[in-house]
């Protein structure tokens, strides 16, 4: 006799997993029980929509290989990677905010020169990305690890176009100098859609839901004694900014590109006058005595 009615299954099923010796385990499927069985009672799907749902999952398995994780964007349009991110990251005010890493961290970025040129296809704007790492009272963090990637100026990361794209283009990681600055020379990302060929296309499809993500830089700072952060630098005006179908967008992380006009800092970017510039300060909260 187990006891299970329809009014009973959550409890029933819970107390199976009663005896779970790890606690943390035996809380996160306890939880996972009440919250699916509450969910199921609410839809009350038939058994050919729950065949339909377990064909949904079983596909979005199917569609991860080494340069694809369909579960992660599932996890990115249904808000959960954005929500896992705020819950672990509550920085004090004042350290650049976070946001979701991504899919397309496949790959480690090269160690680089401050200055190069991570663009190795030229496929899109000349920019020059630049910016100062410090910590949260203003002190310059010399030595701060800045690794980042990007999509191309048609919208693609390099592991979604193998062949095509040179290897490891638009990534790079880079150290800051004495007075905690970086820069490199790259091109203006643009918007893409996320991959949006497998399940998690279709679910954005038949929602209604577009698939697609404001223009944005990737950067993962660190540096001794502090916090790192994972984060984009969102460029201002890019469409979709205000529908970003993964909610990674945080109203501090937009910055414009702007027209630079100045021979002087031109010349110590190793790039011709006038010049394109995007510009991040991160700041980097002290990791906690
Ligand atoms: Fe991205």
């Amino acid at each position: 006799m187990t006891g299970f009615a329809e009014k009973t299954s959550a409890e029933v099923v819970a107390a199976s997993f009663a005896g779970t010796p790890d606690p943390r385990l035996k809380r996160i499927v306890t939880s996972l029980v009440e919250h699916l069985h509450a969910f199921v009672k609410d839809i009350e799907p038939t058994e050919a929509e729950w065949q339909r749902a377990v064909g949904f999952l079983t596909a979005t398995g199917r569609m991860c290989d080494e340069t694809r994780q369909e579960f992660v964007l599932l996890s990115d349009v249904l808000g959960v990677s954005m929500l896992v991110d705020a819950i672990n990251h509550r920085k004090p005010a004042g350290a650049t905010e976070t946001t979701v890493l991504g899919p397309f961290h496949l790959v480690d970025s090269p160690p680089r020169e401050l200055g190069a040129d991570i663009s190795l296809d030229h496929n899109g704007e000349p920019c020059v990305f630049a910016g100062r790492v410090s910590s949260s009272d203003g002190t310059p963090l010399p030595g701060a690890l800045v690794d980042v990637w990007q999509a191309n100026g048609a919208g693609f990361y390099d592991v979604q176009q193998p062949g095509v794209q040179p290897e490891r283009n638009l990534r790079g990681l880079f150290t800051t100098d004495e007075d905690g600055r970086f820069w490199l020379r790259t091109v203006v990302p643009r918007y893409y859609p996320i991959p949006d060929d497998g399940p998690v296309g279709k679910l954005l499809a038949a929602t209604g839901r577009h698939p697609n993500r404001p223009a944005h830089i990737h950067v993962i700072a660190g540096a001794e004694g502090h916090v790192p952060v994972t984060t984009h630098v969102f460029v201002e005006g890019s469409p979709y900014l205000d529908s970003d179908t993964v909610f990674g967008v945080k109203e501090t992380l937009v910055r414009p590109v702007t027209t630079v006009d100045d021979p002087g800092r031109a010349a110590r970017f190793g790039v011709g006058n006038p010049f394109r510039l995007l510009e991040f300060d991160v700041v980097l909260a002290e990791v906690p005595r």
